[in-house]
């Protein structure tokens, strides 16, 4: 029988510490000495992220709400299926585990907010469950961790890096959106039962590092009994 790896997803909304903690969880597993591979969406290296590069610098809309969920949940979809054939389908299926930063995950709450009512969401979520993890075969999580970040909080750091790198996306240019983006996270995570960790309080992220203990510790038990192996 075919071996299947572990597939853990750090989600949240944009600036919300998202890649500093997939960071640290990978390098917390790495020197455990287990085999785990990280990756992260949108593949922004790889040419099969075009069409969402087209997307989030407005070349169909210039706001997120002018382009159609469903348009904008293919172009995040197919990168995904192009990154898993070709940079960790492989040790996935030998049983590694793989460390994601976002996934279908985060097109549950992103395009989730351009529909308007509970009945039209519904739809969406069982319409993408399908296409992305049956129709593209994407493997679906063993964990979801959500990262609760305070949006009051996310927007600092945002400002932050904004004044750094000097440019800002559709989404990120959009603070009402991202507000609503997090109030949809808050419900995903209720609905799909994922791992809620607060990540602050008002406008103060706690430490990174007291972060990760919690993402460490609800990781843990998906990684089972490889745990044994290093400890015993
Ligand atoms: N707990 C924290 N406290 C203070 N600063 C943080 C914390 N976590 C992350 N940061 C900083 O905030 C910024 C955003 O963090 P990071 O890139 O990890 O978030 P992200 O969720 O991956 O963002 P994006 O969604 O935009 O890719 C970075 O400059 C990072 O160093
Ligand atoms: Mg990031």
């Amino acid at each position: 029988m075919e071996k299947k790896g572990k597939l853990i997803i750090l989600e949240a909304g944009d600036a919300s510490g998202k890649e500093t903690q997939t960071r640290l969880l990978y390098e917390r597993l790495l020197s455990e000495g287990r085999n785990v591979t990280r990756v992260s969406f949108p593949d922004y290296e790889s040419d099969s992220s075009a069409l969402v590069k087209m997307y989030l610098r407005g070349d169909f809309g210039a706001q997120a709400a002018d382009v159609d969920a469903y348009a904008a949940s293919a172009f995040f979809a197919v990168d995904r299926y192009a990154s898993f054939h070709r940079k960790w389908g492989e040790a996935y299926r030998r049983g590694g585990v793989i460390l994601s930063d976002r996934y279908t995950t985060s097109n549950l709450a992103h395009q989730a907010v351009k529909l308007d009512n509970e009945k039209a969401r519904r739809e969406y979520f069982s319409w993408l469950e399908d296409f992305e993890y049956i129709r593209l075969g994407l493997p679906r999580p063993d964990l979801v961790v959500f990262l609760d970040m305070p949006p009051e909080a996310s927007d600092r750091l945002l400002a932050a890096r904004a004044k750094e790198a000097g440019t800002a996306d559709i989404h990120e240019k959009d603070k009402n959106y991202l507000h609503r983006v997090h109030e949809a996270y808050a419900e995903a995570a209720r609905l799909f039962g994922w791992t809620r960790i607060a990540c602050g309080k008002g406008a103060t992220p706690r430490k990174p590092e007291d972060i990760a203990d919690d993402v460490y510790r609800a990781a843990l038990p998906v990684l089972g009994a490889e745990e044994t192996d290093v400890h015993g």
